[in-house]
Formats: structure tokens, C-alpha cells, sequence
């Protein structure tokens, strides 16, 4: 049964910093991040074993269902998801509406709240994640073409989930290398506990509000740097590093002057990112040049921060080599954050369904430091 009050960790042994360190505000049985041993799995089965050999749909019919599909339930969810694949004129309308110049996220959030508004009504249910996750990559794709004055594609009903997403970006069937490179960045990103945006959305799916509700409430909690707003940034950080001979002296500077490196730190990895070791064998493939300088930046990052801020436990995360990735199957910097929210679609909905089958409204405390007992001065008394 579901937890009805917030515990601590008992793995978790340092001071309260703030932010909900080390505190259990759920039961889940979608996925386990082991911060200690560097391990993450989804309903029992470890990632390295599912990241390179599983299709982005198996991972959402193991999420959903909770169990790896056989090859006819892998079909049946296939179809369903091909026929959810259509965006609806109002929708396509409020994306033409948007200045070119928009954040592609907040293009994302607005063609899903407008869905929502035609789409949804009552509890959420598993046909309407099949539907908003079927349609994440077209609202995206649909912005990305607008802003670049090119017209929106219609879907391909024989290309995968990840495909059809490169394929209504381009007009191109995409490389079978491309296609593998993105499902394998669909799966690893699918859930990952109780982050910020999954936790989002399980609060505002508590209430007893809607599904696209929550997911919007998600998407705005990933949008922020200190969560899946990193990788573009991780982008920026390299090119400003611009040169392995460069990158000793930048990195020294930023670390003693307090800077934040991108891609860098987790709340609950204390070594490495089990997502990031896999996405950086497969940047290793995709980029050797650019991989160069990105595994450089990091050995020489961890080394420094090492000697200059000792004890601190610093890894890369699994934003650090998303960026190269990404880039490598001809993502633009800032479609990285949304293509994130088109892996997590997933896990917030199954997140969103496990929360209302069993549901009890989250409403933690707060420890109030203001004033008390001052005296009240009307209006027009005030000065
Ligand atoms: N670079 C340099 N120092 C860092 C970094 C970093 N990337 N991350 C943490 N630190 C330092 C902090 O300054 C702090 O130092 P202090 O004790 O002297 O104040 C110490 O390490 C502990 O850091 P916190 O901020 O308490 O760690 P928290 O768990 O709150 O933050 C976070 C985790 C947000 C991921 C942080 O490491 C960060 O900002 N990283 C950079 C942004 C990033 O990569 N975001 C993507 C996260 S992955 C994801 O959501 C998918």
C-alpha cells in the first residue's frame, strides 16, 4: 500500500540540506535508483541489460502494463500508438500561432495543454497515455518545421516510435544507426524514481485533477537546468571550453569560482550514472571526434574537482553525454530538452496511473520561520 507520510531514507546519513533530501514521498513499483551502487532498474530488470537491446515500446508496455510484452502484445501496443498518431487542427493551429522564435519546450507544453483542453476529461486512464506519448514527438516536430517555414509531415505508420519522431523532423527516413541511437536515449530516460518532474506530476495526479494537467505541471519541472534542462547548456559549456588545451585552465577557473559545471552532480548518484556510462559507449560510436573532447573534459573535470573541492563526489550525469548523442542524429541544442520530455512522457503516465489506483493526496507540512502575533494596522492607518 501506498505511504501516507513522507520518511527519511535510511540510507541517508547527512545533515537536512532542504529540497526533500533523502525523504521516501512515495511507493513505486516503476523504477529503483540506487544512488550508492550506481544501479538503476525499471520494474525489476537492470538498465544495461534493456538499454541497447529493447525498443522505446517495450519499455512503455513494461512501465504501463508492468511486464516486458511478448511479440503480439508488443504489436497490439504498436498499433495503438500508430493510431493515436494525428494532431488535431486546434492544436496545429495554436503552433502555427507561436513566434518562430519560442522555446521548443514551451511549444511542447502549450500543444499538450490545448490537446488536453480538446481531448481529456475524467481519471486518467492507459488509453490516454498511449495517446499523449504517441503524440509528443508530432506536436515537436510539427513546432520545429513551422519555425523553420517548412510544413508539418504527416506520420509513417510502419516506423517506430523513434523513427517516425526523426522522420517528422526531416522528411527523411532516418539511418538505422540514427533510429538506434535515439531509442536507446528513449529508453534510458524513460523513469527514473521519484525526480522532480515525475514527482510533479504524481502530486497534481493526487489532487484528483487530470492527466495532461500533471504531465503540463511535468513538463515545466523538467524544463529547469537543474533537471532536464542541462544538455544544450553541456553544449554551450564545451564550446565556450572550445579546445582540449583550453580546458585544464577553463575548468580550474570555473571550479574555484563556484561555477556549476553542466552535466556534472546528482541528488542521489554518489558515483557514477549508470545512463551516462551507457550514453557515453554509444557517443563513443556516434561522435569519435566530438567524444574526444567531451570524455576529456570529463576525466580532466573529475581530477580537478578532485584536488580542489575533495569529498564532494561529483560525477557526470546522464545530461552529459545526452548532448552528444542527441547532436550525433542531428537533434538541434534546443530540442534536447524536449526530446527528453518525449522518453519521460512514459514514466510520468505510468507514474500518473500507479498514483491514482491507489491514491491519497500529497500534502506535505511546512515549518513556519515567519512572524507571529503582530499587531494589525488597518489600511489607512499604515505608513
Ligand atoms: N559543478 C560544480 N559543483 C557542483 C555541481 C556541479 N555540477 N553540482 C553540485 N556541486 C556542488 C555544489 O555547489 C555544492 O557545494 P557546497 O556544498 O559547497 O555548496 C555541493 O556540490 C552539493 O551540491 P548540491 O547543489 O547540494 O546538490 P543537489 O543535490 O542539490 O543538486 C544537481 C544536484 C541539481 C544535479 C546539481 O549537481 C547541479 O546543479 N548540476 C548541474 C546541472 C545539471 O547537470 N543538471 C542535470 C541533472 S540530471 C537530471 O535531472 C536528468
Amino acid at each position: 500500500p501506498q505511504k501516507d507520510t513522507m520518511t527519511t531514507n535510511s540510507n541517508t546519513t547527512k545533515p537536512n540540506k532542504g529540497g526533500l533530501e533523502g525523504i521516501v514521498a512515495a511507493t513505486t513499483a516503476m523504477s529503483k535508483v540506487d544512488g550508492t551502487a550506481g544501479r538503476l532498474i525499471y520494474r525489476g530488470y537492470n538498465i544495461h541489460d534493456l538499454a541497447r537491446t529493447t525498443s522505446y515500446e517495450e519499455i512503455l508496455h513494461l512501465l504501463w502494463f508492468g511486464h516486458l510484452p511478448d511479440e503480439q502484445e508488443l504489436a497490439d501496443l504498436r498499433a495503438r500508438l500508430v493510431a493515436a498518431r494525428t494532431i488535431p487542427d486546434t492544436v496545429m493551429q495554436s503552433l502555427r500561432s507561436l513566434p518562430a522564435e519560442t522555446d521548443p519546450m514551451d511549444a511542447l507544453r502549450t500543444a499538450v495543454s490545448t490537446w488536453g483542453a480538446l481531448k481529456i476529461k475524467g481519471k486518467p486512464t492507459v488509453d490516454q497515455a498511449i495517446a499523449l506519448t504517441a503524440n509528443f514527438p508530432l506536436f515537436l516536430a510539427a513546432f520545429n518545421r513551422l519555425r523553420h517555414g517548412q510544413e508539418p509531415l504527416e506520420s509513417q505508420t510502419e516506423l517506430s516510435h523513434a523513427a517516425n519522431y526523426l522522420y517528422l523532423l526531416t522528411g527523411q527516413v532516418p539511418s538505422n544507426e540514427h533510429v538506434r541511437g535515439l531509442n536507446s536515449y528513449l529508453v534510458l530516460l524513460a523513469d527514473h524514481g521519484m525526480n522532480a518532474s515525475t514527482f510533479t506530476a504524481r502530486i497534481v495526479a493526487s489532487t484528483e485533477s487530470d492527466i495532461v494537467s500533471a504531465v503540463v505541471a511535468a513538463i515545466g519541472a523538467l524544463k529547469g537546468p537543474l533537471h532536464g534542462g542541462a544538455p544544450s547548456k553541456v553544449q554551450d559549456m564545451l564550446r565556450e571550453i572550445g579546445t582540449i588545451e583550453n580546458a585544464d585552465s577553463w575548468l580550474r577557473n570555473a571550479i574555484t569560482t563556484g561555477q556549476k559545471l553542466m552535466g556534472f552532480g546528482h541528488r542521489v548518484y554518489k558515483t557514477t550514472d549508470p545512463r551516462a556510462e551507457e550514453l557515453r559507449e554509444m557517443a563513443r560510436v556516434a561522435d569519435p571526434e566530438g567524444f574526444k573532447m567531451s570524455r576529456h573534459v570529463e576525466e580532466r573535470a573529475l581530477a580537478l574537482l578532485d584536488e580542489l573541492k575533495p569529498g564532494r563526489r561529483l560525477y557526470t550525469n546522464v545530461e552529459y553525454y545526452s548532448a552528444a548523442l542527441m547532436n550525433s542524429v542531428g537533434l538541434s541544442g534546443d530540442l534536447f530538452t524536449p526530446t527528453f520530455a518525449v522518453s519521460r512522457v512514459g514514466g510520468w503516465t505510468a507514474h500518473i496511473l500507479e498514483q491514482v489506483s491507489n491514491n491519497r493526496l500529497i500534502r506535505p507540512e511546512a515549518e513556519y520561520t515567519g512572524p507571529e502575533n503582530l499587531p494589525f494596522t488597518p489600511l489607512n492607518e499604515r505608513k
